[in-house]
């Protein structure tokens, strides 16, 4: 990588190795899940409320237990 290039993504969603922590948050939307609790996620805009989801979803793609419908109102 140049060393000027700037490593950070900034703007759409983030996935992969652009994707930092969340661990706590991950953890926590999973156990609501699987306790049947609805969630509502809110938060200022580019706070990383779509990567996070995207983040969840890859992680229970395959576990048949779970259905994944990701719905872009735009
Ligand atoms: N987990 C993360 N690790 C690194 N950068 C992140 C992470 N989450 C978000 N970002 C940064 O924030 C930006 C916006 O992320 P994202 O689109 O997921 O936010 P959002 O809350 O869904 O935004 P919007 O309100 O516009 O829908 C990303 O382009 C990235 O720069
Ligand atoms: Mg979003």
């Amino acid at each position: 990588m140049n060393k000027k290039e700037n490593p950070f993504y900034f703007g759409n969603e983030v996935y992969d190795s652009d994707f930092c922590n969340r661990t706590e948050e991950l953890n926590e939307l999973q156990k609501d899940i699987n306790s049947g609790i609805n969630v509502l996620l809110y938060a200022p805009r580019r706070f990383g409320k779509t990567s996070l989801l995207k983040k969840l979803q890859t992680k229970l793609e395959g576990d048949k237990n779970y259905t994944f419908i990701y719905f872009d109102f735009f």
